[in-house]
């Protein structure tokens, strides 16, 4: 099988870590390395939390590199009101053995870029951008090296979660967004649009949970404690299972509808600050810089999930 080299830059985060057991599990994809960047949580424990949903994974192969500890410019905002102090609050696993790699995640995404062939390694980011925009700085040769850049971040029709205006991830670090999405590097972004059509139902998680497996309940178990802040907010059943998207994405895109469009990222304006400025409807005449997905198939979506985790230990 020809697989498809991807590294994930992640900041687990119970959806993050689900996105890891989705990628984890899939033959299609060819997991060259995480790298942790902070955001959901301070970089400590997203590297650590990295580690432990690898372990949990079986995957020691997988190299875990930490990166950035703080946005380019703004001071670091985390969400522990959304996913508990540690991050990944619903379970407790055990204390990783798989050790930190000794590379910085940055040099890490450049060495890789530079030497797998051009136009074949896609980068996953789950978090905030940081990471990408520093290696697009350091190194800017890689962006004709980087084959596709599949984001979860930002929102149109949904506006935003973390204000009105803007999405989480994009908030965070603003600047970097706007790097990425002026870097000419193909970008596909999975919106709240989208993954607020992709609910953590209560028939969907018993379904995980009922695996004959340790990852089931496991991953139950997070979008349980994860879907309760979105549950109350919403007044739904379900929450939002975000970064999975991206993942699901790649295995299967026909799960996904999606237009091209123009994206500016708002990083002055301190009301709209980490806005994505999505031009759906095609009024400035500026060319489309990403594709943007905009419904989800989410039985199917819930469907391979729970096939694919099955498959884990
Ligand atoms: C994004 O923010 C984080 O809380 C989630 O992990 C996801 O990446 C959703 O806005
Ligand atoms: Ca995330």
């Amino acid at each position: 099988m020809n697989r498809l080299p991807i590294i994930i830059d992640t900041d687990p985060g119970q959806d993050d870590a689900v996105a890891l057991l989705l990628a984890a599990a899939s033959p299609e994809l060819e997991l060259l390395g995480v790298t942790t960047v902070a955001g959901n949580v301070p970089l400590s424990l997203t590297t650590l939390n990295a580690r432990k949903v690898l372990e949990l994974a079986g995957r020691r192969d997988v190299p875990v590199c930490a990166g950035a500890d703080r946005p380019l410019d703004v001071p670091l905002v985390t969400a522990e009101h959304v996913h508990g102090d540690t991050g990944l609050n619903g379970v407790d696993l055990p204390e990783p053995t798989l050790p930190v790699d000794a590379r910085h995640a940055v040099d890490f995404i450049i060495q890789t870029l530079r030497e797998r062939p051009a136009g074949t390694v896609t980068l996953c980011p789950l978090g905030p951008l940081t990471n990408i925009a520093l290696a697009l700085r350091r190194a800017p040769d890689i962006a004709t090296r980087i084959r596709r850049i599949v984001l979860m971040g930002g929102g149109f029709f949904e506006g935003g979660n973390v204000t009105p205006a803007a999405e989480f991830n994009i908030y965070v670090d603003p600047q970097a967004a706007h790097e990425v999405f002026t870097s000419g590097v193909p970008i596909t972004m999975a919106p709240l649009d989208v993954t607020h059509e992709v609910l953590t139902t209560q028939k969907r998680i018993d379904a995980l949970r009922a695996l004959p497996n340790r990852v089931g309940p496991v991953a139950a178990a997070w979008m349980e404690f994860f879907e309760r802040y979105d549950e109350e907010k919403y007044g739904q059943d379900g929450g939002p299972l975000h970064d999975p998207c991206v993942i699901a994405f790649l295995l299967q895109p026909g799960l996904f509808t999606s237009r091209d469009c123009n994206v500016r990222i708002e990083t002055q304006s301190e009301l709209t600050r980490g806005m994505t400025v999505i031009d759906w409807w095609a009024v400035t005449g500026l060319p489309a810089n990403a594709q943007v997905l905009r419904h989800a198939d989410a039985d199917g979506f819930f469907a391979l999930l729970t096939e694919r985790l099955a498959a884990l230990p």
